[in-house]
């Protein structure tokens, strides 16, 4: 073995089967569930949108997984190569390609600027110094304004690329055993204290019993594009995943496992959040600043808000730097295999970049509002651009590679033939139709 390595023929990376299934369910739950998910859910009346979510999982989003899943361990290649290795010919495919890895690196840099964030905001909970204020607007505000920003952005970037340069079992896999378990204790931790708060049934039938005449044609997109946001798809990470995923591991019940998961956790997020939310007389459709100011509000009164305080602000650090860790492995894995880069450069290097270029989004909220244009920042032009345009683009480009392209689709993917029937005719038929849709809807084209 030290010849072999000596030689510099690198081990092959690889994930253990559970190790996989954590890994992946780390990756999906994020900011999508603890910090999203409950604030549209408020938006689009609650229960009925937490079905039709539920619905759009099960059709949209477990076929898409599988894809992904199926294609990058038959390619056994980096999201960018994917295709090509699979018989994709031609420049589009290659181009295809190059997206799966271009749309998750822009992601990483806005998506670890919100990971600092709740960093930060986990510190100033857990000093008891956030609670103790009344103006918990001013404070959001007042940070995202400052330098600080930048700061938990570097304290950020560095934790996610000191997890990643650690290796696919030595450092992806080995946090996720560690962390997976900690976020659910403290979800539960989280959730028994939110639903016996006084007036808690409030938010609980909210969140659970479902009233039909509230949803619009927009929710159902809004579900659909969520239910793809939220399992982490068209951002090159299952295509990245399934790389690394043993030749004898099943890949249907695993996608079924991470869609549980994902649902789990966003479930019992709803559980903490509304039941909190509705106790202290906060309304449910704050929208995106309903966990940094709405939450605050709410710790600040509650007993013992200063410890649940900290854990609620802990745990949604947790989500989002697992998610961060999973998006940074789409490039490492790129650079590794294009320009045969250490794992320890193609890290530190992207990292670095990615760090950089995250500085004008972060400040683009606050101090420099000149780096905006058309009334939205720069930071929300980025977020724009790839959750609502290259990320159902991707998704499109998955299911008519796997759906009309790829001719070994059905025995990478080793499910039974009536199953296989369906996914094909999901993937073909149904998938890229309410792709359009929802692309159209997101990019503004289609107004509903
Ligand atoms: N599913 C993730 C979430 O809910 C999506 C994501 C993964 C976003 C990785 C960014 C990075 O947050």
């Amino acid at each position: 073995l030290g010849v072999y390595y000596a030689m510099g023929v690198q081990k092959e990376e690889r994930f253990s089967k559970g190790g996989f299934i954590l890994s992946a369910i780390a990756s999906a739950v994020g900011l999508g569930n603890i910090w999203k998910f409950p604030y549209i859910t408020g938006e689009h009346g609650g229960a009925a949108f937490f079905l039709l979510f539920i619905i759009c999982l099960l059709l949209v989003g477990l076929p898409l997984l599988l894809a992904e899943l199926a294609i990058g361990r038959s390619s056994r290649a980096s999201a960018a190569s994917s295709f090509t290795k699979l018989g994709g010919g031609g420049r589009s495919w290659r181009i295809a390609g190059l997206l799966q890895v271009l749309t998750p690196f822009l992601i990483l840099c806005f998506y670890v600027v919100v990971v600092g964030w709740t960093f930060h905001y986990a510190v100033l909970a857990f000093s008891g110094s956030l609670q103790a204020g009344t103006d918990f607007g001013g404070v959001f505000k007042q940070f995202i304004g400052g330098y600080m920003p930048i700061v938990w952005q570097a304290i950020s970037m560095m934790l996610i690329g000191w997890i990643v340069v650690k290796g696919v079992s030595g450092g992806i896999e080995r946090f996720n055993k560690i962390l997976i378990p900690t976020m659910a204790v403290l979800l539960l931790l989280l959730m028994i204290r939110s639903v016996t708060l006084p007036g808690a049934g409030e938010g609980i039938s909210f969140f659970l019993k479902p009233d039909f005449s509230q949803l619009t044609p927009e929710s159902a997109l809004v579900a659909l594009g969520h239910a793809f946001f939220s399992l982490s798809l068209g951002m090159g990470i299952l295509l990245t995943y399934g790389a690394y995923v043993d030749r004898r591991q099943s890949l249907g019940p695993a996608a079924l496992a991470i869609g549980a998961g994902d649902l789990i956790y966003a479930l019992i997020a709803g559980l903490i959040i509304f039941p909190t939310i509705f106790s202290f007389g906060i309304a449910p459709n704050e929208g995106p600043s309903l966990v940094f100011i709405a939450l605050p509000a709410a710790f600040s009164v509650m007993p013992l808000g200063t410890l649940f305080g900290g854990l609620f602000f802990v745990l949604l650090a947790i989500a989002a730097l697992t998610s961060a860790v999973s998006i940074l492995e789409v490039p490492v894995a790129f650079a590794k295999e294009q320009w045969g880069w250490s794992r320890t450069k193609a890290v530190w290097t992207i990292a670095g970049i990615s760090f950089l270029c995250g500085i004008p989004l972060a400040v683009s909220l606050g101090m420099r509002p000149d780096l905006g244009f058309l009334g939205k920042s720069l930071f929300d032009w980025i977020d724009f651009l790839t959750s609502n345009i290259l990320l159902p683009v991707s998704g499109l480009i998955v299911t008519i590679f796997a759906g009309y392209y790829w001719k070994q689709a059905g025995e990478a993917a080793g499910l039974s033939a009536r199953w296989f029937r369906i996914w094909l005719f999901m993937l073909r038929y149904i998938i890229p139709i309410l792709m359009l849709l929802v692309l159209l809807h997101t990019s503004g084209i289609l107004k509903l």
